[in-house]
């Protein structure tokens, strides 16, 4: 296996009873993660990041399951691979919290209010390792000012609830760093933090990151984020990949309509403020998707064909590929017009 991390054809469904076929919320996802690589998801709410990285973490939530044919496959650090979707719990929490981990929107979620900072670290650490108590204090304090948090000692001792949003970000990070992953989710981690806030977590990310072994998958809707800290993004709309190539190529040779949307409404990219814009209309539901392009009433450039059939994604030049009858291959495009 050469990535860290593939997805194929993975989707989510939520099922809807015996006689029904579920309800597709996420659809026909590949993904490849390189190592020590970082990997943006964009998309605007709804659109089904978080669920695809519970589906990677093994923790989709009842009633949803993993869809069939799925396969997401991960590499272990001594090379071996091992199948997500069919991996039994223990062997999937024995996975979690060491060789991936992830940090949410809401680090008050993801702690428990009864524990101290520090008994919550020791929590993770023995889990996953043989650490005595002295040395689990030790790493614990060294991973706090890794994180740049000021007078670790105290900190370790306080409970959540003494903590701003920020300062628990860093402890979620140091949380979920201390046992060096192979894999790091991200899941929105700045946008409940404000502006100056938020600059400084995603720089320590970038800072940490150099000193780590990690990929990172980053998500977020903001692309301005992605800009900050990816190398290479997948723009979702409505549980599909809808575009996906080097941040580089996002940026600078747009190729779907609604990356173009969410592009326009990125508030200030390098310094450079933009006027607000937001996209016309809202996400479409899983089960109310149309039966052409799923974007089809939301696009300036919605054209016939684009209501009735639904665009393949393809490879519009090396590494970038794009779900949508604009960047279609002629040949296709000419067969499916004579379709309709
Ligand atoms: N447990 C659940 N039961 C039913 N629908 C769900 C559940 N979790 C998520 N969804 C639906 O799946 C879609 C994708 O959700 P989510 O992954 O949270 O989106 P995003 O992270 O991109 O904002 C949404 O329409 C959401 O309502
Ligand atoms: S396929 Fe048509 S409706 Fe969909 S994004 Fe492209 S141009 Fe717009
Ligand atoms: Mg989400």
């Amino acid at each position: 296996m050469e990535h860290l991390l593939e997805l194929r054809n993975v989707s989510i469904d939520l099922p809807k009873g015996k006689r029904k076929p579920p309800v597709k919320l996420v659809e026909g996802v590949d993904l490849s993660i390189r190592k020590k690589q970082n990997f943006g998801v964009v998309g605007e709410s709804g659109c089904g990041k978080s669920i695809t990285c519970s589906a990677i973490m093994g923790l989709l939530s009842y009633p949803l399951t993993i869809g069939a044919g799925s396969s997401i496959r991960f590499q272990r650090e001594d090379g071996s691979e091992v199948e997500i979707t069919s991996l039994p719990k223990s062997e999937l929490r024995k996975l979690r919290g060491k060789d991936i981990s992830m940090i949410f929107q809401e680090p008050m979620t993801a702690l428990d209010p009864m524990y101290t900072i520090g008994e919550q670290i020791n929590e993770t650490l023995r889990f996953h390792t043989s650490l005595t108590k002295a040395e689990m204090y030790d790493t614990a304090l060294e991973m706090l000012k890794k994180v740049k948090i000021p007078r670790p000692e105290q900190i370790l001792a306080d409970y959540p609830h003494h903590l701003s949003g920020g300062m628990l970000q860093r402890v979620m990070i140091a949380i979920a760093l201390i046992n060096n992953p192979r894999l790091l989710i991200a899941d929105e981690p700045t946008t409940a933090l404000d502006v100056t806030i938020q600059a400084q977590i995603l720089d320590l990310m970038n800072e940490l990151r150099e000193s780590y072994d990690t990929s990172v998958i980053m998500i977020t809707h903001d692309l301005g984020v992605i800009a900050e800290t990816c190398e290479e993004v997948a723009v979702f709309y409505a549980g599909q990949v809808v575009e996906q190539a080097s941040v580089d190529v996002i940026f600078h040779e747009t190729a779907h309509p609604y990356t173009t949307g969410l592009l326009r409404s990125v508030t200030s990219l390098g310094g450079e403020r933009k006027e607000l814009y937001t996209i016309r209309g809202t996400v479409p539901t899983a089960g109310n998707f149309s039966a052409g392009c799923r974007f089809a009433d939301r696009c300036e450039h919605c054209m016939e064909i684009c209501k009735k059939a639904p665009p393949a994604l393809t490879e519009v030049a090396p590494g970038h590929l794009c779900r949508c009858w604009l960047h279609a291959g002629e040949a296709e495009q000419a067969d499916k017009e004579a379709a309709v």
